[in-house]
């Protein structure tokens, strides 16, 4: 191999090796409550860093482009084996390159141009790759959208229905980026059966949970389910697609690879790989179970302290705060926190219109409870969400010490290095 290629970045390039150090240490010195973030294991990055990062094959295992790929259809098909026994599903697709792809795909598999599609609506927490204006989804499809009841903050399947039976759209989406609640997947199964549609199931925010049992598991009510692998599934970044039905699994196939991306990332499949096997380890369930506990610590915490809880509560790895009843917008609230190196997001709860004037405040636990932080530090947590929110509703600095207590409560639980 030509001798520069086998320099260390440290030396070969300097300014990059730099920007990798500094962001190293900006992780290990901020406390991540932005609800996609999470810390994959050592054994995932020594896959995603592997000799897999230099091999090139296009198509699905036993049916490549390529030749000599044995080793990585070995891998594939494992890969693939792990994640239907994790998620209970016949047929698994681990090569979208993200999320949006993997719902891409979905769409792709089961939609023409044109069509009618029913998701959540972006300000009841849906994500804009379920039909949001100005994405793919959005301008192939013609998106209609269900919200949440304005006053508890919960999906209405009588409206999901009504709007179902008046739009008739060939696909409902389920799944969220914002929503705190349990779904009933059941629910949605049996009004896309009354309307002649198919169900697609995201459950990005979820798919840590529902491998352990902690949230339902839609692989036995939707045609298809997608998640990314990273955020609370603790996974490379990266998509999976699920689906019980033979033919319907040979079309989200097709419609992935040719139809949206060529060679995929086999350094990433082995990580995902590595991330299955760990999903189906007694260690990962323990996490789970840590990540509901911390995350309805960290809400009754609040609670305690005068924030609200938007629907009172929450069944998954975040808490959605609202910050209605303290006139306040959770905007300024995300620049005060983050000065203070707490990671989070606004997001909108019924009423808002747009996200820089939103009033709620999505705090994940996923990435904390990695670090082995556990509900004593989810109390200590909030009572700094708490004190910087008042102190803003005062027009006061953030309380004195705060940023010091995020910093012990880093060094506490150190990442590794
Ligand atoms: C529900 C949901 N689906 C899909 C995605 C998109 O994933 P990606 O950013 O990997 O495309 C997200 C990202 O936050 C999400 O919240």
């Amino acid at each position: 191999m030509t001798q520069s290629l086998r320099e260390p970045l440290q030396t070969l390039d300097p300014e990059i090796a730099l920007l990798i150090a500094q962001e190293a240490q900006r992780q290990s010195d901020r406390l991540e409550l932005v609800a996609s973030e999470n810390y994959i294991s050592m054994a995932q990055r020594e896959a995603s860093g592997s000799v897999l990062a230099d091999t090139t094959v296009e198509g699905y295992p036993g049916a490549r482009f390529l030749a000599a790929s044995a080793n990585v259809d070995a891998l594939e098909r494992l890969a693939i084996a792990r994640a239907c026994d994790v998620f209970g599903a016949r047929f698994a697709n681990v090569q979208p390159h993200s999320g949006t792809q993997a719902n891409q795909a979905a769409m792709l598999a089961l939609l023409k141009p044109g069509d009618t599609l029913l998701s959540m609506d972006l300000q009841a927490g849906g994500h804009f790759s379920h039909g949001a204006a100005g994405t793919l989804s959005g301008d192939w499809y013609t998106a209609q959208h269900y919200g949440v009841d304005p006053h508890t903050g919960l999906i209405d399947y009588d409206e999901v229905l009504a709007l179902a039976r008046r739009h008739k759209p060939r696909l409902i989406i389920a799944g969220a980026s914002a929503y705190p609640r349990s779904i009933n997947f059941e629910r949605f199964a049996a009004i896309a059966r009354e309307v002649g549609a198919r169900l697609m199931v995201d459950m990005a925010h979820v798919a840590g949970l529902v491998a352990t049992g902690h949230f339902p598991n839609p692989v036995a009510h939707a045609d298809v389910v997608t998640t990314t692998t990273y955020k609370n599934f603790r996974g490379p970044r990266g998509g999976l697609i699920l689906c019980n039905d033979t033919q319907l699994a040979a079309r989200l196939d097709a419609a992935l690879c040719p139809g949206l991306q060529g060679t995929p990332l086999m350094h990433i499949i082995a990580a995902k790989a590595v991330a299955f096997g760990e999903a189906m380890q007694p260690a990962y369930h323990a996490y789970s179970d840590q990540v509901l506990r911390n995350a309805r610590a960290l809400g009754a915490s609040l609670s305690a302290r005068g924030i609200a809880q938007l629907t009172g509560g929450t069944d998954v790895p975040f808490v959605v705060a609202d910050l209605r009843a303290l006139g306040l917008h959770a905007a300024p609230l995300v620049r005060a926190l983050d000065l203070l190196q707490v990671g989070c997001n606004a997001v909108p709860v019924p009423g808002d219109t747009d996200f820089e004037h939103a009033h709620g405040l999505r705090l994940g636990v996923s990435a904390l409870t990695t670090r082995g932080m556990a509900e004593a530090e989810c109390d200590i947590i909030a009572g700094i969400v708490a004190d910087t929110a008042q102190a803003l509703v005062a027009g006061q600095p953030p309380p004195a010490g705060a940023a010091d207590a995020v910093l012990a409560l880093c060094r506490r639980f150190a990442l590794a290095a």
